[in-house]
This record gives structure tokens, sequence and C-alpha cells, in this order.
């Protein structure tokens, strides 16, 4: 088990240069079976569901090579269309290879995803957007069985949540089907621009990404190779100007997309903070002393992410007034508050909303990480707690922060890793 030890009250001063975005990585690299030539990332985090991700591709016969930030996928020899469930339950989202694999082998079989630490993540979405397409699927004993009977056309897909994973799912699958597909109440996460730009490089003809309708004209050309520099990571970015805000200082972050986590920028602007954002650099400048910031609603993009949300709450915890935090996405992700609260602070929660009342100081104890945005928010509050902080099961915040702790260490934090 992996334990951190923080030493809080200290500033953050300095750069980070932001990291690749995993959940743009993640499609890119299921995408990249669409076709059988070579596909070449730059700007690949080094995360651990990166590593899923490459077990999986190699799992199906793709030869991948990695160096640094730099991933190469070799598909033109698919040997299997199968993820056998050890595969499956490290990477909850590889879900995402069903589309993938249907388009490219006509088949595909996994096991249910099943819930996770934020509650049931059902992937009926998923499905029926498959089965529009031509799908047939047969779900039984947890296991997936997808193939395709006659061949994959073209359909109106009308999703009832506009669903990121459900979205690219469709997106991919639809690549290889016969005629137009026409997606509605799609996600307009910027991944899901990200994912067009990559296919489009492919020869697919997709459009509208970012907007509710996205559009996919079936055939992809045969490109021997293709190379796509992954875009930095809007969760990732918004943690480390959160810490900042938290434990006070002055943080810049370089090579960030200001433009895709506007809602959380405004938010920190409202505790008091200067955000100063200049091309891709965004600073945030904190005296520590903050004021609660207006109410947090979560909602798909261009709404406050959900993702985002336990990383301002954490910004929030010394804030002098009470802050409202309503999450509208995911029916379980308050559970981080209960291991805040053994650090002082005072945060009431019942269902999909949560009022902190800002606490003049927090003070050291011993906590567990529940997931990987609750574990960065309790990193967050260490920081900006009297005293020494160990967080337990810190090895989810893995998962999506490369050099987390580096990082913070150079940035002035007081850090120890153990495991
Ligand atoms: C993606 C992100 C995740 C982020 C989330 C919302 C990746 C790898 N993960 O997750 O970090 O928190 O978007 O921005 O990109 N739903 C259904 N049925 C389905 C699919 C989804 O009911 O078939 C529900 C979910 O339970 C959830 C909501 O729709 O309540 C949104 O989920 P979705 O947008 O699909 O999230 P993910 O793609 O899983």
């Amino acid at each position: 088990m992996s334990v951190w030890h923080i030493s809080g009250g200290r500033p953050l001063r300095g750069r980070v240069a932001v990291q690749g975005a995993k959940n743009a990585v993640l499609p890119i690299m299921a995408a990249s079976v669409l076709f059988p030539g070579v596909t070449r990332l730059t700007n690949v985090p080094e995360l651990r569901d990166v590593d899923a991700t490459v077990r999986i591709l190699r799992r199906i016969g793709c030869a991948v090579e990695r160096s640094g930030h730099e991933v190469t996928i070799d598909s033109r020899y698919i040997t299997g269309a199968e993820i056998p469930h050890e595969l499956m339950r490290e990477l909850r989202s590889s879900v995402i290879f069903l589309g993938a694999l249907l388009a490219r082998c006509g088949a595909a079989r996994l096991s249910m995803p099943g819930g996770c630490e934020l509650g049931p993540r059902p992937i009926d979405l998923h499905l029926g957007a498959l089965r529009a397409l031509g799908a047939r699927i047969d779900e039984s004993g947890g296991d997936i069985s997808c193939s395709v009977p006659d061949r994959l056309r073209g359909a109106a897909i009308a999703l009832p949540i506009p669903s990121v994973g459900a979205t690219e799912n469709a997106m991919l699958c639809a690549c290889r089907a016969e005629g137009e597909t026409v997606i509605m109440n799609a996600a307009r996460e910027p991944e899901i621009a990200e994912l067009q730009g990559f296919l489009n490089q492919l020869g697919a003809g997709v459009s509208g990404a970012g907007g509710p309708t996205v559009r996919v004209r079936g055939g992809i050309g045969s490109p021997q190779l293709v190379r796509h520099r992954i875009m930095p990571d809007r969760i990732v970015s918004a943690t480390y100007l959160a810490a900042c805000a938290a434990a006070g200082g002055d943080v810049e972050l370089t090579g960030a997309e200001p433009e895709h986590f506007s809602t959380v920028l405004r938010s920190l602007s409202e505790t008091g903070c200067d955000i100063i954002t200049e091309g891709a650099s965004v600073r945030c400048v904190s005296r520590g002393n903050l004021r609660a910031p207006g109410p947090v609603i979560t909602g798909p993009y261009p709404g406050f992410p959900t993702d985002a949300m336990p990383l301002m709450l954490s910004a929030s915890l010394k804030a002098r007034g009470s802050s409202v935090f309503v999450e509208n996405v995911f029916q379980n992700r308050f559970r981080f508050t209960e291991e805040l609260r053994r650090l002082g602070a005072k945060i009431h929660s019942e269902g999909r909303v949560a009022v902190v009342t800002g606490v003049d100081e927090l003070y050291g104890a011993p906590v567990s990480a529940t997931d990987l945005r609750g574990g960065a928010a309790l990193i967050i509050a260490a920081l900006s707690a009297e005293g020494k902080t160990d967080i337990l099961d810190a090895g989810h915040v893995g998962r999506g922060y490369e050099r987390f702790d580096e990082n913070l260490a150079a940035l002035g934090a007081d850090i120890a890793k153990e495991g």
C-alpha cells in the first residue's frame, strides 16, 4: 500500500508543466486499433491507467513500444478481440475497446466493468449505441459478447444523457459502419474534439465534436503512420491551481489550455486568488486567506467538471463563509468528505449536496484515499493543514497524476512517499 506523509503549512511556489490528458489518451489508444497501421503518440502521461491500456493492446495482438512520453502502437495484426476480467478490473474505462474491436474485428468480448467508488457506472448507453449500429450483444454471467451478424450500418443515436464514454464508443464503431451516423445529445467535453481530430487523421469523416451533434461518415483510409500529440490535462491543471489556492503561494502552469477549465478558474477567482492567464500559461497567486466561492454545481461540459469538484471543495475548507457543492454527474462522489472531516473540516453532506463551512485551521491526521480525485483532494487539504497528515491508499492518485509527489515537492511541499 502506498502511503504519503505530508507536513502542511508551506506555500507552493514555482512552475509546473502540465502533463498530457488521461481522458484523451485512453480513447485514442483504443482508436489506434481501428486501422492496420502504426500510431505514434507524444505527450502521453506516465500513469497506471495508461500502463493498463498498454497491457490490453498487447493482449489483443498489438506491438506497443514506450519511451518516456512517446508510445508507438503497431496494430497491423490483431490476434484477439477478448479482454479478460483481470484487465477489465484494472481499468473500468476499457469498455471503450468494445466499439473499436467491433469496428475492426466484427466481434468483442469482455467482462462487465461493474460499479466503482463513485457509485454504479452502468454501460447501457454504450451498448444501446452499438446495437443501433448493428451489433448483437449478449450479456450473461457478467460477460459481454458482441458480434456483427450482418454489417455495421450508420444510425441516428439519441443519447438520453451526454455520456462521454458512450459518445466515444459510438464514434469509434461508427467509423467503420456503412453510411452516416448522427449522435445526438453527444458529450461536448474537449476530449471528444480531441478524439475527432485523431479519427480524422485516420481518414474518417467526423464533424461536430464540441457541440451536441456529432456526425460520422463511415469508412476510414489506410494510413501507414499516424502521429498525434495528446492535449494537456485540464483536471490536473485544476489540481495544481487548487493546491496553490489552499496552501498559498504563486504557481504557474505551462503548456495548459485554460479555455478547457474556465469554470474552475472562475471559481478560484471567486475565492480571492489572482488568476492570470496568458496563452498556455496560467498563474495562481494566493495569499491563503480565501473567501467561500459561489455555488459549485457540476454538470456535463461546459458545466463545472465533476472531476474538479473534490479539488475545489478542498480549496474551500479554510475559506471565510459557507460554500455549496452540488454533484449532478455521479451519485457517490462525496465519500472523500468523511476523510476531510478527520482533518477538522466542517462539511455537511446529504445526497448530492455538500455544504462547507470554513474553519480557521485544519490539523494533520491519518486519512485514506477513496478514489483518484478524492485522493487528490486529501493531498490538497493536507498541504494546507497544520502538522503531519498520513494519506493511506494514496496509490489511487497514480491512476491520474504523473510524478505528483515530485512536482509538489519541487514547489516547496514537504512530502515523503512510502510504497
Ligand atoms: C468520463 C471520464 C471521467 C469523468 C466523466 C464525467 C474518462 C476515461 N472518464 O467517464 O473522468 O468523471 O466522464 O465527465 O474519460 N451513464 C449511464 N449509462 C451509461 C453511461 C453513463 O447511466 O451507459 C451515466 C453515469 O453513471 C454517470 C453519467 O452517465 O452518472 C456520466 O457518465 P459518463 O459521461 O459516461 O462518464 P465516463 O465516460 O464513465
